[in-house]
């Protein structure tokens, strides 16, 4: 079966825009440093927004004592984990590591960022992404690729509830 138009009389594309197809595909030097121009452009300025914005909202010192849960809440041995608001919202655990003893750190592990996990049954803390273990009394690295200890916070327990303050080191 021959193939008909379904249009009697088919738009005529080529006579109503006559551009030739080289024409159509050129790219001057011109329009070309242009663009390049426009594009180093547009990553300086998002780099500057960065190293600005690090500037505007730098990391401060916590401030204030921040309240986390009511003692029962985490029975001994246990861990429950929470984050406080600031320029950024940062994850941290609690510890319940003895009778009357509370130790808060950071979650992120100091090596890639995971989330670190307290284990009872041996009372450290585990990176679990690459086997880095942590002290739950101090923070320190006992093992694996971390290269710092966890940042810690300061715990106050009073009236049955657990608050947390930026840690103070009595040591040093
Ligand atoms: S991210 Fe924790 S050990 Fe690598």
């Amino acid at each position: 079966m021959a193939y008909e138009p379904k249009e009697k009389n088919p738009p005529n594309w080529k006579g109503d825009f006559p551009i030739r197809q080289d024409e159509a595909t050129h790219v001057t030097r011109r329009e070309f440093a242009k663009f390049l121009c426009l594009l180093s452009g547009g990553l300086a300025l998002g780099n500057g927004y960065v190293v600005l914005s690090s500037f505007a909202y730098p990391d401060k010192e916590l401030e204030g004592e921040h309240l986390v849960c009511n003692t029962s809440e985490v029975p001994v041995g246990g861990m429950t984990m929470f984050a406080i608001k600031g320029t950024k919202e940062i994850p941290y655990i609690l510890i319940h590591l003895a009778e009357g003893e509370w130790r808060a750190f950071e979650q992120k592990c100091t090596h890639l960022s995971c989330a670190v996990v307290y284990r009872d049954e041996v009372k450290k803390i585990e990176c679990p992404c690459h086997n880095g273990w942590f002290s739950a009394d101090t923070g320190e690295v006992l093992q694996g690729p971390p290269p710092r200890a966890l940042p810690q916070l300061s715990v106050v327990v009073r009236n049955e509830k657990v608050y947390v303050t930026a840690f103070k080191d009595t040591i040093s």
